[in-house]
């Protein structure tokens, strides 16, 4: 595909000498269209030139030649370039449509990432807190894949910890199997609830939590044939939603299965110096002021969550040799991940500067609190399943003879939930709305889904399609203007792969959308003569061919009708 950025780069680099690639990092998209498809602002010619910027637009407007344009205008400072429509649409539908993966590349060839993300834990609920782990953890890991790498997706489960110790105990004071068989979380975190506040009156229950924790770190096998049972069951839930969201993991090593390497890493640890005594634990001290200590054994003897992190780094190390270790874990833990990456640079792991915290915001829920003591909680697998039901009962009142309303409905409210996810700059809070979420017509996902439906029902319609076209014969703005977008498709895809920023496509595929509804309202597609109706088609499909790449990429499917 043409790129017009380097023509242009190339074009001036003749007239001014300057090198290509600083003209090409200079080349602006201006805000409206009446200012050209590039613009270059000349003030950083000035210098060389010893000119005033508007004197250098101008002269240079006079000098260059080159068709590639359909016009090169001066204004002010700046040099503005019309990209001729006919010869864009033409490269870029060309390209779409005869590349299997329109938008990808192979950088990422030879090089393997891993992504720690949704990493729930067993026995308690998977809250909608887990939302934005989960699928914000998912695109990154689609976007990276897209771009060549090998990627591993790890859901790092926390099922070790004295927690644990906790829901033993109160499973042995008061758990009811038949009960807890039949709702599983609910169940496991009423006992946990309950027991935590036996705890608040009876300092003895401590005692009993600790020693069943000492118990299963043991091997005693009630505890771990327990333990083992809350795991099965809790997974057999937190797959539910994961089928529901259409996400799959290659690895779900968690805690437990770290710390069987905890031991080496504090021998290591010590061996290495890096442990200070402290009031009977052993911490860890920083050279910068502003990262504080952090305890690695307790002074009863117990290692902490961190260490476990530790231990995992250096075994993805060991296992993976990744280019990358990601971890998409809400701004919460951000000190945890400054610390752990401290620490493994402390050590003497040269690995630590590949190792990234992908931070975000929070998930405001009006009137309701995501706390698991308090027992109130929303369960994601409850909002998946509701976003579900008004997604029918839309579907019911747009077209209630809709074939597979079931699937559809499914899709859609899913796709809703995790769209409205990805469109904000993932480090910024959103507020949970079910009407934006749902809007049909609104930035969201449903409407990215139903432009691309309409699209496939166009392209049903018309049967098959000319492929030796003259797309000189499209001269609306909509055309272009579509063309466009789609031709920005590629670059979005590499911004949001070195941002770690699925919004960036979210955003363009709004806007991708947003152009397609214009040319489709303005220009008839069947009804006109086969001159235009062809090259329109070729359009059409090759706007479909990239809202699908693009949803694909957040996790999101698109249904041919709805
Ligand atoms: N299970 C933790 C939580 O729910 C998240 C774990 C994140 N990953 C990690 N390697 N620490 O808060």
């Amino acid at each position: 595909m043409k790129d017009y950025k380097q023509i242009i780069a190339s074009l001036l680099n003749k007239e001014s000498g300057v090198a290509a690639e600083e003209i090409n990092e200079l080349i602006e998209i201006p805000p409206e269209k009446s200012m050209g498809d590039y613009a270059l602002p000349c003030f950083f010619l000035a210098k060389a030139l010893k000119k005033s910027p508007v004197m250098i637009a101008e002269d240079l407007k006079n000098k260059i030649e080159s068709n590639e344009f359909s016009k090169i205008e001066n204004k002010g400072p700046y040099l503005n370039f019309f990209v001729k429509s006919e010869d864009l649409i033409e490269n870029v539908v060309s390209e779409i449509l005869s590349n299997e993966n329109y938008g990808s590349s192979n950088i990422g060839q030879g090089k393997t990432v891993t992504f720690d993300f949704s990493s729930t834990n067993i026995a308690k609920p998977f809250h909608i807190g887990h939302l934005r782990s989960t699928v914000i953890g998912n695109s990154l890991r689609n976007i990276f894949k897209f771009n060549g790498y090998n990627t591993v997706a790890i859901n790092y489960l926390g099922d070790y910890g004295t927690q644990f110790g906790v829901m033993l105990a109160a499973y042995k004071l008061f758990g009811d199997k038949e009960k807890i068989s039949q709702n599983p979380i609910k169940e496991l975190l009423n006992l946990y609830v309950e027991y935590t506040k036996l705890q608040e009156e009876d300092e003895s229950k401590k005692d009993d939590a600790r020693a069943w924790f000492k118990k299963l770190e043991d091997g005693d096998k009630e505890a771990v044939e327990l333990w083992t049972w809350f795991k099965e069951i809790s997974l057999k839930e937190f797959n539910r939603v994961y089928k529901l969201l259409g996400i799959e993991f290659d690895s779900f090593d968690g805690e437990a299965f770290s710390s069987k390497f905890v031991d080496d890493v504090i021998k290591e640890l010590r061996e290495k110096d890096i442990l200070v005594k402290s009031d009977g634990a052993e911490i860890i001290e920083f050279d910068d002021d502003n990262i504080p200590n952090v305890i690695i054994v307790k002074s009863n003897g117990t290692s902490t969550y961190i260490v476990r992190d530790i231990a995992t780094a250096l075994y993805r190390k060991r296992n993976y040799d990744f280019f990358k270790n990601i971890y998409v874990v809400g701004g919460e833990q951000k000190l945890h991940f400054t610390q752990l990456f401290a620490i493994l640079q402390k050590m003497g792991y040269d690995f630590s500067k590949d190792c990234e915290h992908i931070s975000f915001g929070l998930i405001l829920l009006k009137d309701m609190r995501l706390s698991t003591r308090k027992g109130q909680v929303v369960f994601l697998e409850d909002v998946l399943n509701e976003a579900i039901n008004k997604t029918m009962e839309i579907i019911n009142q747009r077209d209630p003879n809709l074939e597979n309303k079931e699937e559809i409905s499914r899709q859609v409210g899913i796709g809703a939930v995790i769209f409205q996810d990805l469109y904000s700059n993932r480090i910024k809070d959103y507020t949970f709305d079910w009407e934006e979420t749902l809007n049909f017509e609104g930035e969201t996902g449903p409407y990215v889904q139903y432009s691309q439906a309409r699209g496939v029902s166009i392209l049903e319609k018309a049967g098959e399609i000319k492929k030796d076209v003259d797309f000189s014969k499209l001269s609306n703005e909509e055309e272009k203007f579509l063309a466009q977008d789609l031709y920005d498709f590629p670059e979005k895809v590499k911004l949001a792969l070195e941002k770690r920023e699925p919004s960036v496509i979210a955003r363009h595929l709004v806007k991708i959308a947003k152009s397609f509804n214009k040319f489709y309202n303005t220009c008839h597609i069947l009804s006109e003569i086969d001159e235009i109706k062809y090259p329109r088609l070729l359009l059409v499909e090759a706007t479909v061919k990239v809202l699908r790449t693009g949803l694909g990429l957040l996790g999101i499917s698109s249904p041919d009708k709805m």
